[in-house]
């Protein structure tokens, strides 16, 4: 969480750049946001606890300027949200630092600080870095960084100015993200690739330890043992799909939309059905595989959980999906023949990196990252990846970036099922058809959008709603109540339709709307008797049924009508109902739909 951007810029003012990266990263974080520059008087810094666009209007009015610079936008982690906790922060008006990560020392290091005379005055953890970085300068930013970043633990990604060296930027990580950019006007670093996408051709990957050193027209880079290192530069090419917001009100609306394109982009990935098509140099590299353990957070952990149900029925083969964040802390007992597939759209969520890492540790070999950013942490931490083609997703709220892993999943499903006899050739070719088709099916969903605005209308004074499915669609139920909690503040939670009756039924009252996906699969008749027992009792039901269910509305049931149950693939179909719901209730609760309260889009903090 949070963004960094820093740069030196060559016969130029840095501070577009600045401004310019600032907004592609706003998806880390928009607590605060803040940009200093270092001017011929000193450093210059504008901080707001509003959003990049009104930084921008400040930096313009203020005159901002200047050839060298660092930038933040903030996701509070210590410290509330207030101008003196937004980053750059000083030390001595001499040195200004931006920081994304968390140093776990800082309590140990501020009381040493202290120690030494210096006054702290905001509530982070960053300002320890401030105060170290100053209390080793002796004229070389380099040496003074490398030496303070040596006693920092956590995890950081940094970038430094010193007022004292006016052509000079110094950035360092561990353990957090940070990339360094070339580029015809200058030398930058960033948080991410896209950050840099206007202004760099060329990206390096920093490492772990690395500190690097952006100087006019010069790059130095040391490892964590203080040698300096030749790390490769990468052409940055921006995944497909276009990041600019178009036509559209939000991202979330346009990634909403995007999904059969992005959809149709992940399938077209298939060349063949083997363990090459997720990396392995072996057609052969699964051959020993026979339980799969999925490793996610959030809504990537809601696609494991839809997928368990594919490798179990189409693959045979036992299939767990883990909380990262539980599962990295557990006593877990290694299986041979384990595949750990880490799931994550970023590749940059620090649990699935450590939960990935963990089940490395205790001798898990295989590992196949199913990941949207191929040059993330997950995917280079794993031996394999599948990398979906989403595209940029900048709404904080997942939504082409689940439907692709979905696709990436069940084509393992299928490469498994294929690899242990599973399924015929006729069974493969059919799913590949349904998979072929599942662009026109999303489409056909997208098309009720009127019907559903109309429910969103009915719901958006509502304080709490039940989503409920079952077998595959129990999944979607939790994945609907996500969205809409985290995008409307609505308060939802989704259950599996058949445990109701054992605790939340009690919850149901006129004033509780139940909101049902109903697939005609072979759970439909029990899945009845569930809304009958909704009905009973008032509860309004919502239902979401496949066109061939048979299920008709009544007095206390809405019905919106589906395509025809899709089989295996149906969940995709169905999410993509929820997903516009809770949209249209975001919008019209007037809430901030691709930015909501308190979160991020990469979670790159415990
Ligand atoms: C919800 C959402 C989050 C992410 C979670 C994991 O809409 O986006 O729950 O799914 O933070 O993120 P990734 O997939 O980047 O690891």
């Amino acid at each position: 969480m949070c963004g960094i951007v820093a740069g030196v810029a060559l016969q130029r003012s840095i501070v577009p750049a600045l401004l310019d990266g600032l907004k592609r990263l706003e998806y880390r974080g928009y607590d605060s946001c803040g940009v200093a520059v270092l001017q011929a008087g000193g450093p210059r810094c504008i901080r707001t606890l509003a959003r990049v666009e009104a930084l921008e209007s400040d930096v313009r009015a203020a005159n901002l300027d200047g050839s060298t610079g660092i930038a933040h936008t903030r996701w509070a982690t210590h410290g509330v949200p207030a101008i003196a906790n937004a980053h750059p922060i000083f030390s001595h008006d001499q040195i200004a630092v931006v920081h994304n990560g968390i140093i776990e020392n800082h309590e140990a290091l501020r009381e040493s600080l202290v120690e030494q005379g210096y006054e702290f005055v905001s509530q982070t953890d960053t300002e320890v870095i401030a105060h170290l970085v100053h209390s080793h300068y002796e004229g070389d930013l380099l040496a003074a960084v490398f030496d303070a970043a040596r006693m920092l633990q956590g995890a950081y990604a940094i970038a430094v100015i010193c007022k004292d060296e006016p052509q000079r930027v110094i950035g360092a990580r561990q353990g957090s993200p940070l990339v360094v950019g070339l580029g015809p006007d200058g030398a930058f670093l960033a948080s991410d690739t896209f950050a840099l996408s206007t202004y760099a051709s060329g990206i390096i990957y920093l490492e772990d330890g690395d500190v690097a050193d952006l100087r006019s027209g010069n790059l130095r880079i040391l490892n964590s043992a203080g040698e300096t290192v030749v790390r490769g530069v990468n052409q940055i090419t921006e995944q497909g799909g276009d990041s600019e917001l178009g036509a559209y009100r939000h991202y979330m609306q346009k990634e909403i939309f995007e999904q059969p394109l992005a959809v149709a982009r992940t399938f077209s990935m298939v060349r063949s059905l083997d363990a090459t098509l997720f990396g392995t140099v072996d057609p052969n590299a699964f051959s020993g595989v026979d339980n799969v353990l999925m490793l996610g957070c959030g809504t990537s952990h809601y696609s494991a959980l839809t997928a368990r149900g594919w490798f179990e029925t189409i693959a045979g083969i036992r299939a767990h999906a883990e909380i990262a964040s539980e599962y990295r802390y557990r006593d877990y007992v290694p299986q041979r023949g384990t595949l750990v597939v880490p799931i994550s759209q970023s590749g940059e969520t620090a649990d699935t990196l450590a939960a990935l890492r963990y089940a490395q540790s205790v001798g898990e070999a295989l590992t196949l990252a199913i990941c949207n950013v191929a040059t993330s942490a997950i995917v280079r931490q794993s031996n394999w990846a599948f990398i979906t083609q989403a595209g940029p997703e900048i709404g904080v709220a997942s939504t082409k970036a689940f439907t692709t892993q979905l696709v990436a999943l069940f084509l393992l499903a299928l490469t498994l099922g294929r690899q242990r006899a599973r399924l015929s050739a006729g069974q493969v070719a059919k799913h590949l058809r349904d998979l072929a088709a599942l662009p026109d099916a999303i489409r056909s969903v997208l098309a009720r959008e009127p019907q559903i605005i109309g429910w969103a209308q009915e719901l958006r004074r509502k304080e709490h709603a039940l989503f409920l499915g079952r077998g595959l669609h129990y999944p979607i139920a939790l994945e609907a109540a996500l969205k809409m909690k985290e995008i409307s503040y609505l308060h939802a939670e989704g259950y599996p339709a058949g445990e109701l009756k054992h605790g939340p039924l009690a919850l149901v009252t006129e004033a509780m709307p139940v909101i049902v996906s109903a697939p005609n699969d072979c759970l439909l008749d029990k899945l009845k008797a569930n809304l009958q027992e909704i009905s009973a009792r008032g509860g309004k039901l919502y239902v979401l049924a496949d066109a061939n269910t048979r299920l008709q509305a009544a007095e206390g049931m809405r019905i919106i009508r589906l395509p025809d149950y899709y089989g295996f693939l149906s969940p995709l179909l169905h999410v993509v109902a929820y997903q516009l719901l809770a949209y249209h209730v975001a919008c019209l609760r007037g809430t901030d739909v691709d930015k909501p309260r308190n979160l991020a889009k990469s979670v790159t903090v415990e």
